[in-house]
């Protein structure tokens, strides 16, 4: 049959936002890890998914660890942007992160799809999809097709939407 298209993405956002529990999600469920622990420094994950080959840049998002992620800008077909919805006090740090990334030479240059997580919406002070839009200011990106999904990483409500754009803007 047909090869699948070859696609990096890189999985971006603060520590502790469900980076490595939304990866683990979408992979096959022979493959998944039972347990998730905090990444030290990034991991490689790849899936394949109908017509795409994934691989994945699972970062970490420790701040010590932040400074590895420009090293990943120029390879990368898509980004995944995680956000953790009821974590309101860090929501300028993330949005701090976001605008240093979007203004990276690598990144600033390139048409790349954006697809942001709003996590943890099962938490009882999670804030919208829509007020998590807001606080990062999304409508000021213009430039790249970008679109926000509200998930519950744990359960892995709200993913396949997201996987579902991210095949309709990779080119
Ligand atoms: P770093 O690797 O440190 O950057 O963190 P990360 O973004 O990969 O977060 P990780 O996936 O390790 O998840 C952090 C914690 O949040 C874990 O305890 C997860 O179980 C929990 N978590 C992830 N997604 C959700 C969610 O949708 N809802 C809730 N309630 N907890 C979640
Ligand atoms: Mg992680």
């Amino acid at each position: 049959g047909l090869r699948k298209k070859e696609v990096n993405v890189l999985c971006l956002g603060l520590d502790n936002s469900g980076k490595t529990t939304i990866i683990n999600q979408l992979k096959p469920s022979n493959t998944q890890a039972q347990e998730i622990v905090p990444t030290i420094g990034f991991n490689i994950e790849k899936f394949k998914s109908s017509s795409l080959s994934f691989t994945v840049f699972d970062m970490s998002g420790q701040s010590r660890y932040r400074n590895l992620w420009e090293h990943y800008y120029k390879e990368s077909h898509a980004i995944i942007f995680v956000i953790d919805s009821g974590d309101k006090l860090r929501m300028v740090v993330a949005k701090e992160e976001l605008d240093t990334l979007l203004k990276h030479e690598d990144i600033s240059s390139k048409k790349l799809p954006v697809l942001f997580f709003a996590n943890k919406m099962d938490l009882q002070d999670a804030m919208s999809s829509v007020k998590v839009s807001q606080m990062l200011c999304l409508d000021n990106i213009k430039d790249k097709p970008w679109h926000i999904c509200a998930s519950n990483a744990i359960k892995g409500e709200g993913l396949q939407e997201g996987l579902d754009w991210l095949h309709d803007h990779i080119k």
